[in-house]
């Protein structure tokens, strides 16, 4: 069974798609060991707590240091021994060490089709906004892998949804998350805990 610790910052949407997909069936093979927060406020805490999963806070506030934190967080994670770490809205900028010693073993979800209206910068609202300006017809969202670069790593999964007249970024956001987020998070773990993605020279092929 893939054991899996989800990294979170907020509501916590992504989290909730993660539960219901293990729950319902869409996942297989896997659990949720850990849900990992650097805010104390972040709903998805209780989400997990409701769904009896340890929550835990571990707050850049509690420390002197940037390197503190970053220590603190690389031993909360491995005391749990995930074989994959979920950023599911995670917005703390990982340490280079986590990253390498989990590559490819750390998944995150950009709410838009890499590469567009991605890398620094490009968080939340500003991605949808970005989209609106520039006049898309087709967003969505992208599952990929985490290296040292913003949203650089081999893509897993997206999934496309149109962008329709009188579209505010609030709305465009809430369509990508139900219609692609929600969908293809689940489903990216699922096949990651069945064995089907692999990664050949930085791209991801999945293996169906
Ligand atoms: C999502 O839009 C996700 O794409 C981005 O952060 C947001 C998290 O939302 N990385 P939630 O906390 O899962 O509701």
């Amino acid at each position: 069974m893939l054991r899996i610790g989800v990294l979170v910052s907020g509501g916590g949407t992504n989290l909730q798609a993660i539960i219901d997909g293990i729950r319902n069936g869409v996942v297989t093979n896997a659990g949720i060991e850990v849900v990992i927060s650097n805010n104390p406020g972040a709903y998805a805490l209780q989400r997990a707590m409701d769904n009896n999963i340890p929550a835990v806070c571990v707050s850049p506030k509690s420390f002197e240091t940037r390197d503190e934190f970053n220590e603190a967080l690389i031993a909360k994670i491995d005391e749990y021994h995930p074989d994959l770490i979920v950023l599911a809205g995670c917005m703390v900028v990982l340490p280079a060490e986590l990253i390498n010693k989990y590559a490819n073993r750390i998944i995150n979800i950009h709410p838009a089709l890499i590469p567009s209206f991605c890398g620094k910068g490009f968080y939340g609202l500003h991605v949808h906004e970005a989209a609106l300006e520039r006049g898309v017809k087709l967003t969505g969202a992208t599952v990929h892998f985490v290296d040292e670069g913003t949203d650089t790593g081999p893509i897993i999964l997206q999934k496309a949804v149109p962008v329709l007249k009188g579209d505010t970024p609030e709305i465009l956001q809430k369509r990508v998350m139900t219609e692609a987020e929600w969908k293809i998070m689940p489903q990216a773990i699922n096949l990651i805990a069945n064995g089907k993605v692999k990664v050949e020279n930085g791209i991801a092929w999945i293996d169906e």
